[in-house]
């Protein structure tokens, strides 16, 4: 029952539930993504990027490249044609780069000439042929030289609450750096556009885009046409984490490109592309400073920032709130800073600012641990929060106590030493480590229409994006439920922005906001049977007897006066297991178990999966990715996907992912809360913390490469 009280605590290790719908498609190729399309006429564009960090090109010399064969146009700054929106916008306004507008070069690989031919190759071909010419200026991308020019993006930004110093006088403190490199999303498919001008004020695109609503109004926008006239589809997305929340100057190139050589253009950003143009998690230095009694209260905690963002843009993430909601403590003091850099802008990426702030607050947490001898778990329920800290009402649904121990109990907590680098096993040395995290739990507006064929076919339609958690499979589940009809009689169209309304694909909201316009639309639907026919469930029969070639409702839903009420949060605790091999610093995952807090679950097997990937994202976080500036040329060294590196099958174990399955019904009518971020949030520090209770190192720069541990020996008890 959706709107029924929950199971008890679910335990079952295999998930049941609908497999995903899309599977099968998915794994056969029959799934389209938005490069597939063949689309009449269709072109091929290449980006030329700069070679230098900062400054201007000078001159752009495209002959050699129009004279190529295939070349169908060449555009730079010298003629491209203007985009009415950036004519309107202020000169002085921050944001994202306007492409092809002047000779300024922002960032290593800036594009400065988009190539477009008869095929792909000869368009590769042709870029290697333009030869630019700069003026190059000296160039910053170093944050560690910047963090006393960081400034404050937002007044809200600093934050106060009690006194702010109280930490330091705290019995038992400590005090400590913390650095998080900068992270590429990095998601199977790159970022891919199809462009098309329909005619002179008509745009379609077949775009990788996370939400194409917000796609269809930006494009709208940029090029002054009506927003009807721009059709988005992006009807299956290869991942994104965040890097396909907004539109990209890549995808206005297209559009740029479409119009001058008026036939569609496709173009698919390079693997290197990815880890300049469209985003990243922001390399971010953290200090924190904590301090409890000697019976493990949190007196104060102070959290200071500066994250890195572009020299166009001051993008900054929500890194401090961690601190502000996590624990019951009288004094927190936070701030969350930023400096401009000579790179590309950073983006959301899974877990925005939690997962960076929570890395750092969930290390010190454990530290903290250690020089109190309180065992981590019992440190952080010393210190539960029954309230909501920050704004001090009443959570919407918490059950976080239930997920620590769920946890505990799976992982062998007991198991625990609690003497660092005193365990050993088959030579290598093993290490209990944990880590809570937290995400907001939002619901945004959404509209679904659902529609009831003659021949009892369910239809349901809405304009969100998936980027991979299931959320066709998730709302086919909420329909046949509310229905009382087979998954199989059920259609979900999405990814198309002429549909009714949804949100962006992001924030771990789209189960709490299509969801619940799911399962309110198919109410509706079943109230226009009643009226028609009473009790009866027999659709097929109510259309026929009616002579009605089908019933269609559609429902605007949003949250309500519950967001005054209440704290709405997810929440999650990772516990792991790790082996250090003493002699070569090499960190073996051994076990892992996940427990999610995140109201009812909807869609079991789905919210496994997006439990382990969450948690194999994490370990990447942990030990393995950084995206490597060498900072005499500005220029990401690792751009590819043999130097930058990402968890493969080989080094991870056998991850439990087990859920408290309450219902929330605070928060919408389903109970259902978002999993996507606190799937990640918090297991950097698990891994970290593990590490520590190995080895007696503590590792506060990630990832954890084996180098950072070579000095173990001397630590070892
Ligand atoms: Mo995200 S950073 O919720 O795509």
């Amino acid at each position: 029952m959706i709107t029924g009280m929950g199971k008890e605590i679910n335990l079952a290790k295999s998930a049941k539930g609908p497999s995903r719908i899309d599977g099968r498609l998915k794994v056969t190729g029959g799934a389209k993504y938005s490069a597939e399309y063949n689309v009449k006429g269709l072109t091929y564009g290449v980006l030329v990027g700069s070679t230098i960090t900062k400054g201007a090109i000078k001159s752009i010399d495209t002959k050699k490249a129009e004279r190529a064969p295939g070349v169908l146009a060449l555009v730079t700054h010298l003629n491209c044609p203007k985009v009415p929106g950036y004519q309107t916008a202020p000169a002085s306004s921050k944001g994202l780069y306007k492409i092809f507008y002047d000779n300024k070069v922002l960032f290593n690989g800036y594009p400065v000439a988009l190539v477009i031919a008869d095929t792909f190759e000869r368009a590769l071909y042709a870029a290697s042929l333009v030869n630019t010419q700069y003026v190059a200026e000296k160039h910053q991308t170093k944050l560690a030289d910047h963090l006393t020019d960081a400034f404050s993006p937002a007044s809200d930004n600093e934050y106060k609450r009690g006194t702010p110093d109280a930490w330091k006088s705290a019995p038992v403190k400590i005090e400590q750096e913390y650095i998080l490199p900068t992270e590429v999303h990095n998601p199977m498919e790159m970022q891919a556009i199809i462009a098309n001008w329909d005619a002179d004020d008509k745009i379609t695109v077949w775009d990788k885009t996370q939400g194409v609503k917000d796609t269809q109004s930006n494009i709208a926008q940029t090029f002054k046409i009506p927003v009807e006239n721009v059709q988005v589809n992006s009807k299956f997305v290869g991942g994104a984490f965040g890097n396909a929340l907004q539109v990209w100057p890549h995808e206005i190139a297209a559009i740029i490109g479409a119009k001058v050589v008026k036939r569609p253009v496709k173009l698919v950003l390079a693997r290197t592309d990815m880890f300049t143009s469209v985003g990243y998690r922001p390399y971010t230095w953290q200090k924190i400073g904590i301090g409890a009694t000697t019976d493990g209260k949190l007196v104060g905690i102070s959290h200071q920032i500066v994250g890195q963002t572009s020299a166009y843009e001051d993008f900054a993430e929500p890194t401090a709130d961690v601190s502000r909601q996590l624990y019951a403590c009288p004094n927190v003091a936070t701030s969350n800073k930023i400096a401009s850099l000579d790179i590309g802008s950073p983006v959301w990426m899974r877990g925005p600012g939690y997962a960076t702030g929570c890395f750092a607050l969930e290390s010190a947490l454990d530290e903290l641990s250690y020089a109190l001898n309180i065992d981590p778990v019992e440190l952080r329920m010393r210190n539960y929060a029954d309230t909501d800290p920050e704004s001090g009402k009443p959570f919407s649904g918490k059950f976080l106590n239930e997920a620590y121990k769920l946890g505990a109990e799976n992982i062998g907590w007991h198991n625990r030493s609690a003497k660092p680098g005193s365990v050993a096993k088959d030579g290598w040395l093993v290490g209990y480590g944990m880590s809570g995290g937290v995400f907001g739990a939002d619901r945004e507006p959404a509209t679904v229409k659902t529609t009831m064929m003659a021949d009892g076919r369910l239809i349901l339609q809405t304009a969100v994006s998936d980027i991979g958690p299931g959320t066709a499979t998730a709302m086919v589940s909420i329909a046949a439920e509310t229905m009382g009809i087979p998954a199989d009689k059920i259609r979900f169209d999405m990814g198309d922005s002429s549909l009714p309304p949804a949100p962006q694909q992001g924030g771990s909201t789209i189960v709490s906001s299509v969801g619940s316009a799911v399962y309110l639309a198919c109410n509706g639907l079943k109230e226009k049977f009643r009226q028609l026919a009473g009790d009866s469930t027999d659709y097929v029969k109510i259309l026929k007897e009616h002579n009605l070639p089908k019933l269609e409702v559609t429902t605007d839903s949003k949250a309500g006066t519950e967001v005054d009420k209440y704290a709405m949060y997810s929440w999650s605790v990772h516990y792991v297991v790790v082996h250090v091999h003493p002699a070569t610093g090499v960190v073996k995952m051994d076990k892992v178990t996940c427990v999610a807090d995140s109201g009812r679950i909807i869609s079991p097997k789905t919210a496994r999966s997006q439990i382990i990937g969450g948690a194999i994202m994490g370990i990447g976080m942990a030990l393995m990715e950084e995206a490597v500036i060498d900072h005499r040329y500005g220029k990401v060294v690792n751009a590819n996907f043999a130097d930058y590196h990402v968890p493969v099958n080989a080094d991870i174990p056998q991850i439990e992912a087990l859920f408290v399955d309450k219902p929330d019904l605070n928060i919408n009518p389903i109970g259902a809360k978002g999993m996507g971020e606190i799937a990640l949030i918090g297991m950097a520090a698990a891994v970290a913390n593990a590490v520590y209770n190995a080895t007696g190192k503590r590792v506060r720069d990630l990832p954890i490469t084996p180098d950072k541990l070579l000095d173990i020996g001397s630590k070892v008890a």
